[in-house]
């Protein structure tokens, strides 16, 4: 009952969650794009600084952007605002349903912490905020304001530190998502806390005829920055709990590198072709980008934890079997004798030496390969068992000398 209630609420988030980031990232991307695109090809209209034509669902749109902003308040004016926050506050929901609720299951890994569930979600929190105050920190400092590239160093490292942090807490699964959560959150307080907020001075000096200060546009448009280089890192980061490769390598931090750099120099090829540019200057990011993934594969590849180890004999499938029983049949069996789970979940059935041949597959990839499983290892599998399952399932899982 409890765990079909926790699935009920998860999905009706998941699904607000990804709903809001599409409308967030959409409407970001446009903007980008806009503003990119913008051209001053004739006379324009004073206060105008470009405008651009686009063409969509059966009309033509002309694109006006005033610099600063009108000299007088439009009647009705639309803030783009809303997708960003219902992106954080669904995000904040699932985290709770998934990572804070189901602590023990997700979050908790007693073989890399043994936290209780409330230090876990403290953590978690301090995570979350501390991450955008030290970020927000970096931000402000004089010798990081004067030198872009010195700020984007600085921010790079800091997502890194966190990946660290929380690798060597948290179960894989939930760092992984953490560090995503936390550039997310970064993202979402950028807008809140300082885009919109400056905007909203822009404003109100308008109406009262003030000149807005050219700090605030600048600042504004630095976090905008930001957030358009980490968006399609943070989306894989996002959907890394599908992908146990990912996220249970143990020097996370340079999976997470990785990712980083090779996300963000897609967007800036996008960026560079928003603003008309061609030539040399759209040449180098697709196969920058490929060779960084092509590191990304074979970094993954090869962890030296999930090596086959050669000085481990071929068990008896007695053993397999006993290892299977303590450490996945609790919960992969037909009636689980785990409390929070009432059928073998996702259908793996792990009972008979036939099962663990049918999956021997997603054996591997879940158990040795990554320790994706058993879910938050709270039987405490060890590293010497996963070798044993490896090895058998690598000799061809045979039937063994009793049988
Ligand atoms: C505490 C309960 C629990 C234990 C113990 C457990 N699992 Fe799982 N397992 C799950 C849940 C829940 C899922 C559903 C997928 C998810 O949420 O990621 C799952 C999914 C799987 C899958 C399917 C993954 C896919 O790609 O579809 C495999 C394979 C698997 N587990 C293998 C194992 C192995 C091998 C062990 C023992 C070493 C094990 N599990 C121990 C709960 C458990």
């Amino acid at each position: 009952m409890d765990i079909a209630f926790a699935d009920w609420l998860n999905l009706i988030f998941r699904w607000l969650h990804v709903i809001a980031g599409i409308a967030w990232i959409g409407s970001s991307f446009y903007f980008i794009f806009l503003d990119l695109s913008l051209r001053k090809r004739r006379e324009l209209p004073p206060g105008v600084g470009g405008e651009a034509w686009n063409v969509h669902g059966g009309g033509f749109y002309l694109m006006q952007k005033y610099t600063v902003a009108p000299a007088e308040m439009p009647e009705e004016l639309h803030w783009f605002k809303y997708e960003a926050y219902f992106t954080f506050l669904s995000g904040f929901a699932l985290m709770s349903v998934i990572y804070y609720w189901g602590a023990d299951a997700y979050l908790i890994d007693p073989e890399i912490a043994d936290l209780t569930q409330f230090e876990a979600i403290v953590l978690s929190i301090g995570f979350l905020s501390g991450g955008w105050i030290v970020y927000d920190i970096l931000c402000r400092l004089p010798l990081l304001i004067k030198h872009d590239w010195l700020l984007s160093v600085a921010v790079f490292a800091l997502i890194l530190l966190v990946a660290v942090g929380t690798t060597n807490v948290f179960s894989g699964r939930a760092a992984f998502v953490h560090v995503g959560a936390v550039v997310g959150t970064i993202m979402v307080a950028n807008v809140f806390f300082i885009i919109i907020p400056n905007q909203k001075i822009v404003v109100a000096d308008l109406i009262a005829g003030r000149k807005p200060e050219a700090r605030l546009g600048q600042e504004a448009k630095q976090r905008s920055t930001h957030n358009n280089y980490l968006t399609l890192p943070v989306l894989l980061m996002m959907i890394s709990t599908h992908f146990p490769m990912i996220f249970s390598h143990e020097q996370s931090w340079v999976v997470v590198a990785l990712i980083l750099v090779v996300g963000g120099i897609i967007r800036d090829y996008f960026n560079k072709k928003n603003a008309g540019r061609s030539g040399n200057a759209l040449k180098w990011q697709w196969p920058a980008a490929a060779t960084f993934m092509a590191g990304l594969i074979l970094f993954v590849s090869h962890d030296p934890a999930a090596g086959s180890r050669q000085d481990v004999t071929v068990p008896d499938p007695s053993v397999v079997l006993a290892i299977s029983q303590t450490h996945c049949a609790t919960c992969h069996a037909a009636r689980p004798s785990d409390p929070d789970f009432d059928e073998a979940p996702g259908g793996v059935h792990l009972e008979t030496v036939d099962d663990l041949r049918k999956y021997s597959a997603k054996i591997l990839q879940q158990s040795v390969l990554t320790r994706a499983m058993p879910l938050g290892n709270q039987s405490k599998m060890t590293r010497e068992e996963r070798d044993l399952l490896g090895v058998w399932i690598r000799a061809g899982m045979p039937d063994g000398a009793s049988e």
